[in-house]
Parts: C-alpha cells; sequence; structure tokens
C-alpha cells in the first residue's frame, strides 16, 4: 500500500487500483482528501498493472460531503470541479464504492466516476439545499443526467437522502454489493473490464436530457407544484434554474451556469442563515453543565396521563419509536374517544399512503388504556398532559410520587406553570421536569425542555436523547412564566392586538407576517388553536385584552365555531374577513379612547418583531435559556419562523442591533409602554455595536 497523502492511499489488488480514503470521522473531502482522491487517480492511471479503480473510504461511511470547517474560507487547490473532471477523464474505469453516506460533494465525486456500487444500507443525495445552497460541483449537470429531469428535481431541491435500493433502481447505483463491499468492487471492475464496457462519463449522457426536451412545460409547472413548499426560499429557484441549465446549455456552458447559480447563493444572507441554523440545531443539544459521560436512565415504556388534544399525539411519538404507551384517562368514554383520534390519525395517514397499514397495527399493538392511575406503577416515564390548572397538576404528582416505582421521571406538559412548585408536591424533585410539546404533538418538532431548580444531570440527559429517539429537537430551558417560546409569543401576541386597536385591519398584520415567512399570521394562528385557549388564561389571571376579549364573549372560538377572528364557509378552513369584527374594533377603539390611523407594513413587521427581539435579550440575561441561538431553534422548530431568516436573534444581528434599539426608542417616544424599553442586555450589544453572536 502507496500513501498518496496523510489522508489516502492507494493500492493495487487483483488487477485492480485501490484508491481508499481515511479521514475521520466522516471522509469529508477537505483539501487533503481533495488532493489524495487527484493523486490516487493519476497512481491508478499510470499503473500498469491495473485496468480498473475503485474509489472507496475507510470507516464508517464513504464521502459525507463538503468539509463545512473551509466554509466561508478562500478556496485551495485542487477545486472539487477539477478532481471529479480528473476522474472522469481517467482512461481505466473508476468505480465508486459507496457505504455509509454520499453526500453533497460525496455524491458529486461519485458521479464523476464511471459506475457506483453500494451496500444496501447506504445513502446518497445530494442536501445542500437544505443548507441554502445548490450542490455546485457538477451535480445539477451530472444527476439528471442519469437519473432524469423529472426525479433530478425532486431530489434536489428536497436534499432527500435516497436509500441504495431505490437509488439503484433509479440507475444512480450500479449494482447493490452483498459481504465486503471493496471485495464486491474489485470483482465487479474486473467484471466491466473482462465485458469491455465502456467508460461511462456521466457528462456525455443525453438520451435523459433529450426526454425531458419533450416536455417543455416541465420546469414550470414542478415551480407550481411546490410553490407553497419553496415559498421564501431562494435556493430551490436556483437548483431548479441550474437543472434547466442543464437541459438547455452543452455540459461545459450548465456547469459555469452552475457555478453562477451556486455564488449567488453562498454571497446570500438565506445560505448564512441557514447555515448558522444547522450548526445552531446542533449546538443546542449540549447543555454546559450536564457533561457527556452522565449516566442515562433507561426508558423502555411510558405514562402518558390525559387523552386530549395533547396527551394523544405525545403517545404517538413514543409508539412510532417502538416505546409502550399506556394512556391514563379519568373516565372510559374520554379514554375511548382519545384512543379513537390516534387511530383516525394513524388511518389517514394510511390513506394517504404514508404509512403502512402494518406500521399502524405495530403502534397500535403497543398502546394500552386505563382508567386507573395505577397502572402506570412501573414505568420509566411519566408525561402528564391534564388540564392546565395548578391544583389539579399538583394532586397528580403527589399521587405519581406515591405511584410510581423509584428511578421514573415525571414529566409535565405544563405550558404556563411553575414546575419547581410541581416539583414540590413530589419527595423527589429531581426526577420532575417540563416536557413541554407543540400542537400537534405528533407533528410539531421542537421539544422545549424545562429544568427546575432541582431536575437532576441524569433526567436530563436522559430527556434530551429521548427527544431525539422520538424525533424532536429538544432545547433546555428553564422555568419562567411562559418559558422561553411563549414568553416571546406574549409580546408579538400584544402588539397584534394593539395594532389592530390602533388602525391596522386583522388581514394585513396576518399578511405582513406570512409575508415575512411565517405559515401563518397571528389571527389566522388564534382561529386555528382556538381563541378560548387564551381567553381562560386571560380570564384566569384576570387580565383583559377588549379585542380578543369581545370576540370570545361571541362564542367566535376560531375554526372550530366557524368564525373567529375571521369567518369560515362551512367546510373551509380559508380565512374571511369579516365586517363584525371590525365594527367590534372600532367599537372597542373608541371605548379605549384610541384613535384610529393608518398603519404601514413596516411599522406592522418592526412593532411586532422588536418587542420579541427583547423579550430574547431578557430571558437571555436571565439565564433562562443557554444561547441566542437555542432561541433561534425554539423559534424555527416551535412557532415556524422562517428558517432562512435564522431565528429571531439572527435576525436581530442580520438587521443590526444597534438599529433594532433605535426603533425601540422611536417607539418609545411615539407610543409609550413599558414594552419599548430596550432590555439592559440589548441597550449593551447596541452601544458596543455588537450583535447576539457575540454573546
Ligand atoms: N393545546 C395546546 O396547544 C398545548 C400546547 C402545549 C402544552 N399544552 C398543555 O398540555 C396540557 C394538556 O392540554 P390539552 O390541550 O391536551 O388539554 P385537553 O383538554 O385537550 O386534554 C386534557 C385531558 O386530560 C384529561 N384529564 C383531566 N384530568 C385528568 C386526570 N386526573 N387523569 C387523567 N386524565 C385527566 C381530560 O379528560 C382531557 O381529556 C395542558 O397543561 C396544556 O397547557 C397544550
Amino acid at each position: 500500500m502507496t500513501a498518496i497523502n496523510d489522508l489516502v492511499s492507494y493500492e493495487a489488488r487483483d488487477g485492480v487500483g485501490v484508491v481508499t480514503i481515511d479521514s475521520p470521522p466522516v471522509n469529508a473531502l477537505s483539501q487533503g482528501v481533495r488532493a489524495g482522491i487527484k493523486g490516487g487517480i493519476e497512481a491508478g492511471v499510470a499503473d500498469n498493472n491495473v485496468s480498473a479503480i475503485v474509489l472507496t473510504c475507510a470507516g464508517r461511511t464513504f464521502i459525507a460531503g463538503a468539509d463545512i470547517t473551509e466554509f466561508g474560507k478562500p478556496p485551495t487547490e485542487p477545486g472539487l470541479k477539477e478532481v471529479i473532471g480528473i476522474i472522469e477523464a481517467s482512461n481505466k474505469p473508476v468505480i465508486a464504492a459507496i457505504h455509509g453516506t454520499a453526500l453533497g460533494g460525496g455524491l458529486e465525486t461519485a458521479l464523476g466516476c464511471h459506475y457506483r456500487v453500494a451496500v444496501a444500507s447506504a445513502k446518497v443525495g445530494l442536501p445542500e439545499v437544505k443548507l441554502g445552497l445548490l450542490p455546485g460541483a457538477g451535480g445539477t449537470q451530472r444527476l439528471p443526467r442519469v437519473v432524469g429531469v423529472p426525479i433530478a428535481l425532486d431530489l434536489i431541491t428536497s436534499g432527500e437522502h435516497v436509500p441504495a435500493p431505490k437509488a439503484h433502481k433509479l440507475g444512480l447505483i450500479d449494482e447493490l454489493v452483498d459481504g465486503d463491499l471493496v471485495d464486491g468492487a474489485i470483482a465487479f471492475a474486473k467484471k466491466i473490464v473482462a465485458e469491455g464496457r465502456p467508460l461511462v462519463k456521466i457528462s456525455d449522457q443525453n438520451d435523459k436530457i433529450e426526454e425531458a426536451k419533450k416536455t417543455p412545460g416541465l420546469f414550470d409547472e414542478f415551480r407550481k407544484k411546490n410553490a407553497r413548499r419553496f415559498r421564501g426560499f431562494e435556493a430551490p429557484e436556483n437548483c431548479i434554474k441550474s437543472i434547466e441549465a442543464a437541459v438547455n446549455l452543452p455540459f461545459d456552458e450548465g456547469l459555469v451556469r452552475e457555478r453562477e447559480l451556486f455564488s449567488e447563493l453562498l454571497a446570500g444572507e438565506q445560505a448564512k442563515a441557514q447555515q448558522y441554523f444547522f450548526f445552531s440545531e446542533r449546538q443546542a443539544a449540549k447543555i454546559p453543565d450536564v457533561p457527556k459521560d452522565t449516566p442515562l436512565i433507561d426508558i423502555k415504556s411510558a405514562g402518558v396521563i390525559g387523552a386530549g388534544t395533547m396527551g394523544g399525539g405525545i403517545a404517538m411519538n413514543f409508539l412510532q419509536a417502538g416505546i409502550p404507551v399506556i394512556i391514563v384517562e379519568t373516565s372510559q368514554e374520554a379514554l375511548d374517544r382519545g384512543i379513537e383520534i390516534i387511530k383516525k390519525n394513524y388511518a389517514a395517514t394510511v390513506s394517504k399512503g404514508r404509512l403502512s397499514q402494518e406500521k399502524m397495527d405495530k403502534y397500535l399493538s403497543l398502546l394500552t388504556g386505563t382508567t386507573q392511575l395505577e397502572d402506570i406503577k412501573d414505568v420509566d416515564i411519566v408525561i402528564e398532559a391534564i388540564f392546565e390548572n395548578m391544583e389539579v397538576k399538583k394532586e397528580i404528582f403527589g399521587k405519581l410520587d406515591k405511584i410510581c416505582k423509584q428511578g421514573a421521571i415525571l414529566a409535565t406538559n405544563t405550558s404556563t406553570l411553575d414546575i419547581d412548585e410541581i416539583g414540590a408536591a413530589t419527595t423527589r424533585p429531581e426526577y420532575v421536569i417540563g416536557l413541554h410539546f407543540f400542537s400537534p404533538a405528533n407533528v410539531m418538532k421542537l421539544l422545549e425542555e424545562v429544568r427546575t431548580q432541582k431536575t437532576s444531570a441524569s433526567v436530563m440527559a436522559t430527556c434530551m436523547a429521548l427527544a431525539k429517539k422520538i424525533g424532536k429537537v429538544p432545547v433546555m430551558v428553564r422555568v419562567c412564566e411562559g418559558f422561553t417560546g411563549n414568553r416571546m409569543l406574549a409580546k408579538r401576541t400584544d402588539q397584534a392586538q394593539k395594532l389592530i386597536l390602533e388602525g391596522a385591519k386583522i388581514e394585513d398584520v396576518d399578511r405582513v407576517l406570512y409575508d415575512f415567512g411565517f405559515p401563518m399570521g397571528p389571527f389566522a394562528m388564534g382561529d386555528l388553536a382556538g381563541n378560548d385557549v387564551s381567553w381562560r388564561i386571560r380570564q384566569g389571571k384576570g387580565v383583559k385584552s377588549p379585542v380578543a376579549d369581545a370576540i370570545c364573549e361571541l362564542g367566535r372560538f376560531g375554526q372550530k365555531t366557524g368564525a373567529g377572528y375571521y369567518r369560515y364557509e362551512a367546510g373551509s378552513r380559508t380565512p374571511q374577513p369579516d365586517p363584525v369584527v371590525e365594527e367590534i374594533i372600532e367599537k372597542a377603539a373608541k371605548e379605549a379612547g384610541v384613535t384610529r390611523r393608518k398603519i404601514t407594513d413596516e411599522e406592522i413587521l418592526k412593532r411586532c418583531i422588536y418587542p420579541m427581539i427583547n423579550e430574547a435579550a431578557k430571558i437571555l440575561e436571565e439565564g433562562m435559556a443557554t444561547r441566542a441561538s437555542d432561541i433561534d431553534v425554539i423559534w424555527v422548530y416551535g412557532y415556524g419562523w422562517p428558517i432562512y431568516r435564522g431565528g429571531p436573534t439572527r435576525y436581530a444581528d442580520h438587521i443590526g442591533v444597534e438599529n433594532i434599539y433605535n426603533d425601540m426608542l422611536r417607539f418609545k417616544s411615539a407610543l409609550g409602554g413599558e414594552e419599548w424599553t430596550p432590555a439592559p442586555l440589548l441597550e449593551k450589544l447596541a452601544k458596543e455595536k455588537k450583535g447576539f453572536k457575540d454573546l
């Protein structure tokens, strides 16, 4: 074996040159790896003892992608495109032997090879779009030439990881290898040499391109079909344009166009925000005072208390992860209703073809219902999701303390209550934690985990790991009113209410936030979730909100009653502006002595967003969240903040904290109100001309 450099070696085996990349952990395409591949291929071409070359990787995976630590740094030679060009130009067939994942630049490298073989467990894909980019080393030009334009459009704009068997069916993998990958790849290499098969240079393959030319409306139809999914994002459109170039331009010119479209994205804010978010999400998994080697509690079974809106969804997450669930209700009727909803939800997914009947049956076989709390005495974790009432919750936790085995985690899904107080109702507060799921709990990715003063490190570490197991993104925060997410949301709700009282139209406030990138505005969201929920919370606290209260007093709870801030035609979820509501607002404004005026879109946006950012500064100052980026993860996964804007604190840095601070002071003098007093941290950052990123 010859070392090409520190990371790549070359060896002739049985008449085939084997180039092996060994750059742990994931064989990312660093400068050394690129130079090594180039040297390895050149060694194979020069070696008279071999008639073909296998390109493979040591360790747990094929090249898993670009070396993200090189992002934003000046490019170093040789570039990936050059290396791929050298592979493709080899006069001996080059075969990529893939295990683990071949993603991004990894798959682009494999597409430069003349053939690809893989083990069945491998996955391939071009996920650049998820980082706000496009595959910039020929991926958008080569993939459509292999799998055809429609499939390439799907794969490149979704960034999907394709399992090897499916990739094999698509023609992206030439052969699946059983047993040892390198042995299989060598055997494949010898076979194609023996059969005298041609060197398949993908850049020369134009059949699929010609096929696409026969359907001129292909691209526009694809855009139209996916308009909702791509709304606001720049990368998918550039991916589409680049694939269009593959169809309309000769290969080399297509490569140039791909580079232009890539560079455009790379220089833009969206790609930076999406890359920032990628790291933020990974960072959020770490809790500074919980060591990595903290022992975990084994979670083999779960108990869920309450089979209502949240309990049902929470139970589904566990079932899907293969963890048996016992769900507890107060009456058989409530229990049956709750379980029926779970069944209906699964059945709907089955009928859409997104779940097999077999899996549904398996999930349901893991579910048991009971009306006896004692039945959960042996579970490893309990999640309480009953009414939002402190006395009732304390009573339940007191009972759980007596019933549940020692070492079981006792979690609450409360969204507003003091979890320290709930923990104090037990003799084991170190096992009590908040697991704040978002509605619908089987869909929303965020799990806001809330530690009390007493929650133990091992309970926290277990719940962070458990969240991943059930497909959630966990962020650990501390106990305060509304925790982190809802505490910030309350600031937006407050402004939205003030704006409509002062003269903004409901549909304008919603439109501005929708155009900013949220899935819907605050009023449409209220109508969807049910306006009665916050009304009850306000009543409990003795807080008034003139328009919101008046709407609820009329029984306008939202979509479920056919009317809320909007009206809804029977069977429709489309919000229609309602003159009745406008009258309610005018009356409320008169009573409050508010003179109504025209309000610009710019004012709507700033007033909805800046008080949230100010609250984020307070949350950080108080240590309620660990990092600014954790807050961003909460908002993207829990509230639909557009990922291409990174999250509230990233957005603040983009706008400039100093500019936000100055606007806050302007609003303070124009409108008054404590909400416009900048948080000390915001003021400090503004004065030092810094951002949240500098904390
Ligand atoms: N709905 C949301 O959007 C949302 C989001 C996050 C958190 N939460 C929180 O989740 C919790 C549950 O909310 P929900 O919307 O699911 O309420 P829900 O009214 O839909 O369901 C509560 C269920 O608990 C049952 N229940 C009440 N007391 C019980 C007891 N002692 N034992 C067993 N079951 C009992 C009720 O019969 C009911 O079915 C609340 O703490 C709420 O604040 C709700």
